[in-house]
This record gives C-alpha cells, structure tokens and sequence, in this order.
C-alpha cells in the first residue's frame, strides 16, 4: 500500500494547488472537500459562494477529501497547515508589492483621509476566500492601511473556511462570531473595509448607522455607491438602497489607486471601482427612514 505526503505549490497565476504525492513517485490533485463543520467555520450560503466566482478562476476551497477516517482528519490538519503558511506567504508578498513606489505614492491621498478620520477600529466584511488572488491583495491593503494607524481590526465573510481564518489570525485579526450582515451599529470610529461586497452589504451599514452622529463613525472602502444609481433603474435602487439613495448627496469619495501602477504582467482587479467613502456632509441627508 503507498502512503501519500501533501505538498502546496503556488502556480505562476497564484492558485494555490494542493497535490498528493505517492511515495511510489505517482502524484494526482486532490479533490475538494464538501464544506462540513469541521472545516468551515462559518457555514455560508452557496450564492455567495457564486459570487466569488467571477474574480478569477482560483476561487476553489483546498481542502481535501481523503480514504479512511483517522488518516483523513490527521491528513486535513497538516493540509491546512501548509495552506495557511502559503496564504500567509501570499498576503506578505502582495503587501510588499502595495509598497512598490508608484501605488504607495498615489495610496497617501486615501492614506491622509484614513488617518484624518482616526478610526479606532477597522471591520473588514466580504474579503472572500483567501485562496484567491483577488481577496489575497485586498488583505494585503487592509493590514498595509493597518501599518498607519494600528487598530483591531476583525472579519467575517460567510465563504471562510478554516484555513481562511487562521490566516487571518496570524494576521491579528479577529473573526466575528456570527453574521452580521453588516448591521453593526457602531460604538467608535470605525473603518469598514468592504471590497466588491453586494450592494445589500453597504446599504446595511448606513440603515444600522442612519444619523448625522453615527455617519460622521463610519468610513468605507468599497464600490463606489454612486455607481448604483447608474446601473439600475430609479425605482429598483430606491426600493433596493434606499439609504444608499439618500447618503448619496452626502458622500466624499477618493479613488484607490489604479492596479495599474503595481507594474504587474495581469491586473489582479481586486481594488476595481473601490474608493474610500466619507459621509461628511450629512446637512445635505434626509434622515427620515425610508417606508
Ligand atoms: C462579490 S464577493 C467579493 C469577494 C472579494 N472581496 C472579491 O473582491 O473578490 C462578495 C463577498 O461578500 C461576502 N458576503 C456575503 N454576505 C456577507 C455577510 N453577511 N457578511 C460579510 N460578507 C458577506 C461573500 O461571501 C463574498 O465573499
């Protein structure tokens, strides 16, 4: 009977694969395992999961599923292992690409709003699974924006399975324990790092913070809510966003840097339409709550 070692390699694309090497020499993919309980620490729903799947073609989990119990569970562990060391690896090499010159320099303009807004906090929803490209470098920029202002910062995305939340904990970041669905009122001044989340998430952040007070709490990196009175029809946005709708007329927005400037072979699109957003006119908000 051949015994079989795991190794983690990073192709050029930075897919992380996970093969199975026999030791009579004969290697094969691993397949992925089914979410259960043991490796997902935040069951989510598979939409979600689908709307992952646009970022790019690595948003598979890299788990495995293996012959017999007790092999398996031993086996899974020192997978993860290895995974968690190659995300881990990821995220730091990415960040230091963030440094390169070029985005770093245009990156002080969001830089000085994050730091004139002095959060206390930052709330990262909607990361996605870090064994992508994309969610791997927009990690990179939170703990980058972190260096500047050394925060806690804490996350929860439905799609993190445990690897995912482990590397987020070599990180020092915390995993909130359940679904919030981006409803949290906040208590301090806090950063909501929301790259690429649904338009559901942001208007749930501004209808749990609806007041010039707690507006004046909150700043969000995300898409761009502006872009959603564009591409829907009047009726479908005010019925779907209503306080995306209102705050619009109150939000001053700066652009991340162009993807462009890292000087990479393949734009990773992860920081595509993503602004840092300030509600800082609220004179010019109806905080009457939409019916
Ligand atoms: C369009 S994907 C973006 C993923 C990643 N940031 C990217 O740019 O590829 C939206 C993300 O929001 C996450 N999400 C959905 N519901 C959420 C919730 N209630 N709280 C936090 N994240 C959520 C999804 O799981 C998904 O990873």
């Amino acid at each position: 009977m051949s015994t079989q070692t795991a190794s983690v390699n990073t192709d050029a694309d930075g897919f992380t694969r996970v093969v199975a090497k026999s030791k009579r020499g004969r290697s094969s993919r691993i397949p992925r395992l089914p979410p259960t309980p043991a490796t997902q620490t935040h069951a989510g729903p598979s939409k979600d999961e689908a709307n992952t799947k646009d970022n790019d073609a690595d948003t598979k989990p890299q788990t495995t599923v293996l012959p017999g119990k007790k092999r398996s569970s031993k086996r899974q562990q020192q997978l993860a292992k290895s995974i968690v060391e190659t995300q881990v690896e990821n995220v730091l090499e990415k960040q230091g690409s963030l440094k390169s010159d070029k985005f770093r320099n245009e990156l002080q303009v969001c830089l000085d709003v994050i730091q004139g807004f002095e959060p206390e906090e930052i709330v990262c929803y909607g990361i996605g699974s870090l064994s992508t490209q994309v969610s791997q470098w927009q990690l990179a920029l939170a703990l980058l924006i972190n260096q500047y202002l050394n925060v806690d910062i804490c996350a929860f995305d439905p799609v993190a399975i445990a690897a995912d939340c482990e590397t987020l904990g070599r990180f020092g970041i915390s995993i909130i324990a359940e679904n919030e669905e981006a409803k949290r009122t906040v208590t301090k001044r806090t950063l909501f790092f929301m790259p690429h989340c649904e338009e559901f998430l942001y208007n749930n952040v501004l209808a749990a913070n609806w007041s010039p007070e707690q507006l004046a709490r909150i700043l969000v990196i995300g898409n761009h809510l502006g872009r959603y009175k564009d591409t829907q029809s009047s009726e479908e946005f005010a019925a779907k966003s209503p306080f995306i709708r209102r705050a619009l007329p109150g939000i001053t927005c700066t652009d991340l840097p162009s993807e462009k400037l890292l000087g990479l072979r393949n734009n990773p699109f992860a920081f595509t339409d993503t602004c840092v957003q300030q509600f800082g006119s609220p004179s010019t908000i109806d905080f009457s709550i939409p019916s």
